[in-house]
């Protein structure tokens, strides 16, 4: 892509504007739209902080991350984004919402622009089946904190053509990642390893087996994780642990991915991690 064309992202939230940060900040104009105002504002703040982390940590010059926040354009009103060359989707994970907002935009962009989701789990195969476009609907998952982590995970649908894997494959090189192809199937494969792993760990504290706080120093001490996995689901929330360990049964079939009860009655409770202030831990600045 060229940096004439404009990207629309779909949704503001952790991953909505993270990937509009690095979008902007290689150079690209940015439409960001959600469904209110508010959830826009506090996108626009997340990025304007990271930017100014970036400044701080002399990544970025001051100049340089008000031009990057300069190119971002808010919007309510998704027939804004009429004329994206691509739009990245990175709304709620849950399969109705995604479908309608394919539906949707298959209607309202170009026939040749591309429909990209930043689903971690969903399959593309099926988003792409609900528009008219299947061959240029693609997966491109990032990963959280979005400035900062290097991977994107470019998910191929049975129908994905191998031009649209060209384009987002370049586009991500474009954006200083590191892309890596997968084909389509449950949790593909970020989530397929990270997420066993994680409910395992809840399994070892369900069972008494250790404290968070000692499963978290053995992998960090241990392994050379930057984060332990209870830390990590904190980090990414427990219900989308808990939804994906769901895909991952549902689409696997294999008992193994059996979503602990510990993690079922914690998203209960409402202890979704780090955005509900508890979790395996306590935060206090939310
Ligand atoms: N924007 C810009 N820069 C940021 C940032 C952000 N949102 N968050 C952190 N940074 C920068 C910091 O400025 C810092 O930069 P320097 O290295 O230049 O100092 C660097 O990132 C490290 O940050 P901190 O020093 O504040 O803190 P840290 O060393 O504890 O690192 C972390 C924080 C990068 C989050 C690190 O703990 C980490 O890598 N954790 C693991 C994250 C991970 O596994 N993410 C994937 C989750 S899975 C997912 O997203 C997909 C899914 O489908 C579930």
């Amino acid at each position: 892509m060229t940096q004439s064309q404009i990207i629309g992202i779909l949704g503001a939230g952790t991953m909505g504007n993270g990937i509009a940060h690095v979008c902007a900040r290689s150079g690209f104009p940015v439409l960001l739209c959600d469904v209110a105002q508010p959830a826009l504002d506090r996108g626009l703040n997340t990025i304007h902080k990271n930017l100014a982390r970036e400044v701080a940590k002399a990544k970025l010059t001051q100049q340089q991350a008000d031009a990057a926040y300069a190119r971002i354009t808010p919007t309510i009103d998704r027939q804004t984004l009429a004329p994206c060359r691509l739009v990245i989707e990175a709304a709620t994970e849950k399969f109705e919402i995604k479908s309608a907002l394919f539906r949707d935009l298959d209607r309202i962009l170009a026939p040749e622009a591309i429909l990209a989701s930043n689903t971690s789990s969903i399959s593309i195969t099926r988003l792409a089946a609900v528009t008219q476009r299947p061959d240029q609907v693609i997966g491109m998952h990032f990963f959280n904190p979005v400035p900062v982590m290097k991977l994107v995970e470019i998910i191929r649908g049975l129908q994905t053509s191998q031009a649209t894997f060209d384009t987002v494959q370049a586009l991500s090189l474009q954006l200083d990642k590191i892309p890596v192809e997968v084909n389509d199937a449950a949790g593909f494969v970020s989530n397929r390893v990270l997420m066993p792993l994680i409910n395992e760990a809840i399994y070892a504290v369900h069972e008494g087996v250790a404290t968070p706080e000692a499963i978290d120093t053995i992998f960090r001490e241990g392994m050379a994780h930057p984060m332990g996995p209870l830390t990590l689901a904190d980090f990414i929330g427990l219900d989308v642990c808990l939804d994906i360990m769901r895909v991952l049964v549902d689409g696997l079939g294999d008992p193994k991915y059996r979503p602990c009860p510990l993690l079922v009655r914690m998203v209960d409770a409402g202890w979704l991690g780090r955005k509900s202030g508890k979790g395996f831990y306590t935060y206090t600045n939310v």
